[in-house]
């Protein structure tokens, strides 16, 4: 039996706003999955986007490498594929070199995307080291050439993603925006943590509401959103174009399509125990498009697993049984017993955003490439 959320959301939804334009290209909804490393790859946002009857708003690849691409790796050049379904598409780049970005962003032109994206907030050492990903946040002048340099090699519209600062005491979101704005950039993505936090601790939304009543162009806030709720409330009190939704679509997939729901003025459902043995089997039928490799498959069923499965009741043990699985036969086994024990279900009981970096290691093992 599915459970409706309650009634008023939908009028406070019919409230806020629930739509943006890029250069004139209508982003509708406003709330879309943001991009992350190890996970959100063509298999997982064509999830998304069957979870949601197609009705997502935008979508991004995982960060691409310009160091890469414009060697042709083969691997790096796959990451920018995307489904006709997932229109329109952004590709998001990461590096530290003005020509060097600006080349890879030819690419990503050549390559059909709509958009192209300055990755300005991945913490990991090896990245940032050379200056590229959040390491661009200490170095405002260098930001300013690659955005002009990106600006100068592409006419598709350039958009920027950052996080509020390097550490607390070195907050410079303001002057960032600066730098993007002067520069003719096309949106901002706020993820609203400093370089410092990692994925610790929550995002800053006041200062991601400071940057938007400022700004002239679209501005994201992104940060701790799980629930069909936090997207309305967060469009509702911190005034933002548009959300982007991380970590709380792994443990909540079907959260695009409530918020589709929400905006054509229905009551957003939540998925049945049934939806939950379906989203894996879809999920893996999908996968097995990209790879053929049992092990690299339940790899992937795995790590979606550990985050959807704890929001099912009384579920500890079952899940534990799951995630040890051994094949894949193994694997559906365990979570139709899993499924089939649960008697009373009235919802999935969504953990507070405080463990939304999971407690165990080994939950965060995914995403190696963009770790601190
Ligand atoms: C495993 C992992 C990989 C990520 N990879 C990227 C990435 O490739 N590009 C990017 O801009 N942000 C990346 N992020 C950051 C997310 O897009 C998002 O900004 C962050 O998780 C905060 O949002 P959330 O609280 O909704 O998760 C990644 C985050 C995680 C957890």
């Amino acid at each position: 039996m599915s459970v409706p959320i309650p009634d008023s959301l939908v009028s406070r939804a019919s409230r806020v706003t629930r739509e943006y334009h890029v250069e004139g290209k209508r982003i509708f909804p406003n709330a879309y999955l943001a991009p992350m490393s190890g996970v959100t790859d063509i298999s997982f946002r064509r999830l998304i986007s069957r979870l949601s009857g197609g009705r997502t708003g935008l979508m991004v690849s995982e960060f691409v490498t310009v160091e890469e691409l414009t060697k042709l790796n083969p691997r790096i050049c796959r990451q920018m594929a995307f489904a006709p379904e997932e229109r329109p598409f952004t590709v998001q780049i990461y590096g530290a070199e003005p020509d060097r970005m600006a080349w890879g962003a030819a690419m990503v032109e050549e390559s059909g995307a709509d958009f192209v994206e300055i990755n300005c907030g991945c913490p990991a050492p090896k990245i940032v080291r050379k200056g590229g990903g959040s390491g661009l946040l200490r170095d405002l002048g260098n930001l300013k050439a690659i955005i002009a340099n990106v600006k100068k090699s592409v006419r598709i519209p350039v958009t920027v993603k950052v996080r509020v600062g390097w550490a607390e005491d070195q907050i410079n979101l303001l002057e960032t925006q600066k730098v993007v704005e002067g520069e003719g950039a096309s949106a901002l993505v706020i993820h609203g943590r400093t370089r410092q936090q990692g994925y610790k601790g929550l995002a800053n939304w006041d200062l991601i509401a400071l940057a938007k009543s400022q700004a002239k162009i679209p501005v994201v806030g992104n940060g701790d959103i799980l629930r069909v709720e936090d997207v309305v409330d967060k469009l509702e009190r911190y005034g933002v174009d548009g959300v982007a939704v991380g970590r709380g679509a792994m443990h909540n997939p079907w959260i695009f399509n409530q918020v589709a729901d929400l905006y054509e003025g229905k009551t957003p459902q939540e998925p049945t125990l049934m939806e939950h043995g379906q989203l894996f089997r879809q999920y893996l039928e999908l996968l097995r498009e990209e790879m053929d490799q049992e092990g690299r498959l339940l790899g992937k069923l795995k790590q979606m697993a550990a985050r959807v499965l704890k929001g099912l009741p009384n579920s500890k043990g079952g899940r534990t049984d799951v995630l040890r699985s051994m094949t894949l036969n193994a694997f559906f086994d365990n979570l139709d017993t899993l499924l089939g024990s649960i008697s009373e279900y009235r919802g999935r009981i969504l953990h507070d955003v405080r463990e939304l970096n999971g407690k165990d290691a080994n939950e965060i093992e995914f995403g190696k490439d963009y770790r601190n």
